[in-house]
């Protein structure tokens, strides 16, 4: 029998890693940039938490949760998306007192029991960031603009921002009571997942994909022209902003997003390559959810980055980032030499060069091929001559060249020479 990953996880091979570590940079820099700081929170919650901060009637609560009882039977759930959690963090531990806005990012795993495919995993890593405490628009901008930067530092190329307006509890209830009458008349025409939706959570109707519910959709009321005068003023300034900042953007009057707990803007960010992965990134504005968790009515807005479709997608657009490899590999020949193996390797690490090195019978040649294969730059040839003369052969494995070097302070300035490259003439 043989054990395989489970459905919808991903294994990060070291291979992999360099883009991993190339993104999560990345959101450091562009968090770190715009003066957001890091929070951890745990890898599950309360299950009431998200129940609460979520939205029943939302596909992420009623079907995609990993929820389970514990011994001691408290009802506990693997973060199915990471802005309640901080929420919840920020309430307990009375960030409520601290001078606003508060910033905060994580990079932290999410887990979804969604159906896996092409960009969709049932564990994924999310980069999100949350701004709390500020209504006006600015802050709506600052969080796009982070997002954007962030992509800008991964190398993404071609990205669509889409936004939208789905108004607040001043204007939303009118809208929604338009869109149930507009679909009472049609339901029949509609798939089962909008029956269901009108039902539960009809301003997830705009949302479906089913081509036979695409004209019903299109001549459905839109959010953005139900908006109240707040809400407008909200939305057009952001727009200005977003024009002071270059960040291009598309208004698409169909946007709604999967979580129930925003208010106003919503935007989710495109590849120019579609294929069956959808959003690298989506977010916006919840000046409810503070509140719906018990604390005061504190505005914020925020988003999430799926780092495993950015790797994704930089692939598909055919970057590439480079491993890091050890420096050196020190091979020896004959027994004596082996001795010598383990104090060389720690002699070159205190000085903080990166060396690997084998001890058993295989030949030289072996160890060479070893060495090539790890990509490393040079290999430290230790042998009964280099021994007794405390030196090694220090062997450029991109040249071939080879020189004797004294062990020590000639060895170490030797590998950390810029190399100069030696054009042979032919
Ligand atoms: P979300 O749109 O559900 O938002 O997820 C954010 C991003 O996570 C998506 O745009 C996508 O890049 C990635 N993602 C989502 N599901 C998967 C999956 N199954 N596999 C791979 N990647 C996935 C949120 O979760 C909100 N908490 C974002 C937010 C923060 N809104 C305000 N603040």
């Amino acid at each position: 029998m043989q054990f395989r990953r489970a459905t919808g996880t991903l294994d990060v091979l070291p291979e992999d890693q360099p883009y991993r570590q190339h993104i999560e940079r990345a959101a450091m820099e562009s968090a770190r940039l715009f003066g957001f700081d890091r929070i951890s929170t745990p890898t599950f919650e309360s299950t009431a938490l998200f129940v609460r901060g979520v939205g029943e009637g939302t596909d992420l609560i009623d079907k995609e949760m990993y929820s389970f009882e514990t011994k001691g039977g408290d009802a506990l759930t693997l973060r199915p998306e990471g802005t309640a959690p901080v929420m919840r963090a920020f309430l307990e531990h009375g960030m409520q007192s601290r001078s606003m806005p508060v910033r905060l990012y994580y990079v932290v795993p999410i887990y979804r029991h969604d159906r896996p495919g092409a960009g969709r995993y049932r564990e994924h890593t999310q980069f999100g960031a949350e701004c709390i405490g500020i209504a006006d628009s600015s802050a709506d901008a600052e969080v796009v603009a982070l997002a954007w930067e962030f992509y800008r530092r991964c190398g993404l190329e071609g990205l669509e921002l889409q936004l939208s307006n789905i108004g607040d509890e001043v204007c939303r209830p009118a809208y929604v009571t338009a869109l149930r009458a507009y679909y009472a008349s049609r339901l029949d025409l509609a798939c089962a997942t909008c029956r269901e939706r009108y039902e539960r959570n009809p301003i997830r109707l705009l949302d479906c994909k089913v081509p036979t519910c695409q004209p019903i959709i299109d001549g459905a009321p839109k959010p953005m022209d139900y908006l109240c005068d707040a809400c407008k003023e909200h939305f057009d300034a952001l727009q200005a902003h977003l024009r002071s900042l270059a960040i291009p953007f598309r208004l698409n009057p169909r946007l709604v997003r999967g979580l129930g707990y925003y208010t106003r803007t919503v935007f989710e960010v495109y590849p120019p390559i579609r294929g069956a992965q959808s959003a690298v990134g989506g977010g916006g504005r919840y000046d409810r959810l503070i509140e719906e968790l018990g604390g005061k009515p504190t505005p914020a807005v925020g988003f999430g980055i799926g780092l495993e479709r950015i790797i994704l997608n930089l692939r598909e657009q055919g970057m590439k980032v480079a491993q890091e490899h050890p420096t050196i590999y020190v091979a020896a020949v004959g027994e004596p030499a082996r001795h010598h193996v383990l104090p060389l390797l720690q002699e070159l690490r205190s000085a903080d060069i990166s060396a690997v090195g084998v001890i058993d019978q295989r030949g030289l040649k072996a160890q060479l091929r070893q060495a090539d294969s790890l990509g490393v730059t040079y290999a430290a040839i230790l042998g009964d001559d280099e021994i007794a003369t405390g030196t090694v052969q220090l062997k450029y494995l991109k040249s071939g060249e080879q020189q004797n070097v004294a062990r020590g302070g000639p060895l170490l300035d030797a590998i950390l020479a810029p190399k100069v490259e030696t054009t042979r003439s032919s």
